[in-house]
């Protein structure tokens, strides 16, 4: 099976009243976790690539480990996303490489931490999607900001100078006509989050709430999901690791969302932690290996763990063979049958 359209992996999703992972990657084991994951619970599957991990694997190689994704996992429709797309010329260039679909992060300007006005992001936005959308290609689009800094994509405050305004994302959807949009409710990206177990309150969820009453038809996505758990905080620790004491989303609050719009939910850091754990133990039990091989391994099966277990909590384990995929190409004559609002 050909990678398919987030479009139709997330329309299902709406249907059937449940989210799906994004899960980012940068090479071959963690596609490998991710995959194997779908499979034990009959999964779609949304793996995405940022900016960075493209220049990491140099993108060819990631886009060939995709492919080679679908060749050994058929019964799986897969989606190839690129994450937090700086410029509308990132999100070309990956519709080039054969993304089926593109995040046009313009809530930010091109360097990745300043916001940009609404305007700019409309623009950037609309851009991506007349072209995308010519070549049956996913948009999501985002409006308000992240925190965090790490990665280059949030602002560097603590998540809470930039949220969602409700009516600025009716506009927003209106003026762009993309497909999926991401909301900012005072999450932020990488491991520390918060400083205590945050609350409905602090996440903001009566805002999220709001904006699916406005766009009841739109697929909301959650950035900055990872729960952090505090046993894979742990075995880090326990093995010489220095992660100071935090808090991410907690699963409950992410299931709250799935119930009011939330289709797509974005995790990374938890499956950084899990890999760096398992690595750690090896390491620090058997100093004496050093073939890859025996720490990439146990690596690759604690990151499983965590995927398969998120895609039971999200909703879409079982749900991989209920539909057959659309090909890119009907898709392209759906959205040229209904162009966007001037
Ligand atoms: O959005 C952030 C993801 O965790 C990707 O992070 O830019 O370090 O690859 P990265
Ligand atoms: P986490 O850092 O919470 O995993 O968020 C990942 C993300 O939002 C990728 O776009
Ligand atoms: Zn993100």
């Amino acid at each position: 099976m050909p990678l398919v359209s987030m479009r139709q992996v997330l329309d299902e999703a709406a249907k059937g009243k449940y989210g799906v992972g994004a899960f980012n990657v940068n090479n071959m084991e963690q596609i490998q976790s991710i995959m194997e994951a779908a499979r034990e619970t009959k999964s779609p599957v949304i793996i995405q690539a940022s900016r960075g991990a493209r220049a990491y694997s140099q993108d060819r190689f990631l886009y060939h480990l995709m492919i080679a994704a679908t060749e050994v996992y058929p019964e799986i429709p897969t989606v190839l996303h690129l994450d937090h797309g700086n410029s509308p010329e990132t999100c070309f260039s990956a519709i080039e490489m054969g993304f089926t679909s593109v995040m046009m992060d313009g809530s930010l300007m091109p360097d990745g931490k300043t916001p940009s006005t609404f305007e700019y992001n409309v623009e950037a936005t609309r851009k991506v999607v007349e072209a995308a959308h010519a070549k049956g290609v996913t948009v999501e689009g985002e409006i308000g900001c992240l925190g965090g800094i790490e990665d280059g994509h949030g602002t560097g405050l603590d998540g809470l100078s930039h949220l969602t305004d409700p009516g600025q994302a009716v506009e927003f959807v209106k003026a762009t006509g993309l497909d999926a949009l991401g909301i900012a409710i005072a999450t932020s990206h990488g491991a520390y989050k918060f400083s205590s177990k945050p609350t409905g309150e602090t996440l903001k969820m009566a805002r999220l709430i709001e904006i699916h009453k406005r766009l009841p038809d739109v697929h909301l996505v959650m950035h900055g999901s990872s729960s952090v758990p505090k046993d894979l905080q742990d075995i880090i620790n326990q093995y010489g690791g220095k992660l100071k004491p935090t808090w991410g989303v907690p699963v409950e609050e992410i299931q709250l969302g799935i119930k009011n719009g939330v289709r797509k939910i974005n995790v990374d850091t938890d499956n950084r932690l899990a890999i760096t754990g398992a690595i750690r133990k090896v390491f620090a039990e058997k100093p004496e290996e050093f073939d890859p091989r025996s720490y990439l391994k146990p690596a690759r099966e604690a990151m499983k763990k965590v995927v398969a277990l998120r895609m039971t909590q999200f909703g879409q384990a079982g749900h991989a063979n209920d539909y057959k995929p659309i090909s890119l190409e009907t898709m392209a004559n759906r959205y040229a049958a209904q162009p966007v609002a001037v």
